[in-house]
């Protein structure tokens, strides 16, 4: 059977996406960076009700020899990992003027760093079986910008960069490697904005609607599956057409 990987996956995007792939028929390697964020919550027996093994790996992404060491435990306990979903994320936004350099490494750190440490690792048993999914996480705020984003915004267009840049040098041995990126969707991350920021962005989405983590459990879905074979390289927008 084969395994998917997710990255910050104890909730939000990542937890749908895992709970999805598992409904997909695939063995699923969870992550995030502590014990406590699996407490109270109920994500690995969801899994575990689908039919599939289900394990979780606890591990700070941005550092390079703890995803090292995370990614040889997990190829080591399923045999293979044939899909990997690079969604852990965090944002610290502040305008330039009141941006910290603190603010600014870590988040280049957790969102961007940890895109070359788990595709470096996963990528090379990948190229050894000749076949693999990378998807990204990006977002619309590393196509258009945003306001408040500097640190948030550079990683995730960042990853636009990574994922044509790693598509082009594992494509000839069957690994392909596409970005997601998602405009507002409902998620802890998000529940952070005030409602006057809310009302903005909702203005700006021609459906009128914020995204669900489901949304991008579909897409990620899609290009994790046999009828993606031949996408690669791509970024896909699933923001309900923002800024079109
Ligand atoms: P979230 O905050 O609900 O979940 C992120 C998960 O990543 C958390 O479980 C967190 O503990 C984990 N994490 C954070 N730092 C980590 C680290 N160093 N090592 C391992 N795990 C770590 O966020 P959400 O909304 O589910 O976002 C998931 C991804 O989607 C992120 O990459 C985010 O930038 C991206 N995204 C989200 C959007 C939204 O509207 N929610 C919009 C565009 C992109």
């Amino acid at each position: 059977m084969a395994t998917a990987f997710i990255t910050g996956s104890a909730r939000g995007i990542g937890a749908a996406i895992a709970l999805r792939l598992a409904k997909d028929g695939f063995n699923i390697a969870l992550n995030d960076i502590s014990e406590a964020m699996f407490e109270d919550n109920d994500i690995m027996e969801k899994i575990k009700a689908e039919g599939v093994e289900c394990e979780k790996f606890i591990c700070d992404v941005s550092s390079f020899a703890d995803s090292e060491k995370t990614v040889k435990a997990i190829k080591e306990r399923f045999g293979s990992i044939d899909v990997l979903v690079n969604n852990a994320g965090i944002t610290r936004d502040g305008l330039l003027a009141r941006m910290s350099e603190e603010q600014y490494d870590m988040v280049v750190a957790v969102n961007q760093k940890s895109v070359f440490n788990m595709s470096k690792f996963v990528g090379n048993i990948m190229m050894r079986q000749r076949s693999g999914r990378i998807i990204n996480l990006a977002s619309v705020a590393g196509v258009y910008g945003n306001a408040g984003q500097m640190n948030y915004s550079a990683t995730k267009a960042a990853i636009i960069g990574m994922t044509k840049t790693v598509a082009k040098e594992l494509g000839s041995r069957g690994v392909t490697c596409n970005a997601v990126a998602p405009g507002f969707i409902k998620t802890p991350m998000t529940d952070k904005l005030t409602e006057e920021q809310k009302n903005m962005m909702l203005g700006q989405i021609a459906m009128k609607r914020f995204g669900d983590v489901d949304d991008i459990a579909g897409v990620v879905s899609f290009l994790a599956s046999k009828d993606a074979g031949y996408v690669t390289g791509q970024v896909i927008e699933i923001s309900g057409g923002i800024m079109m």
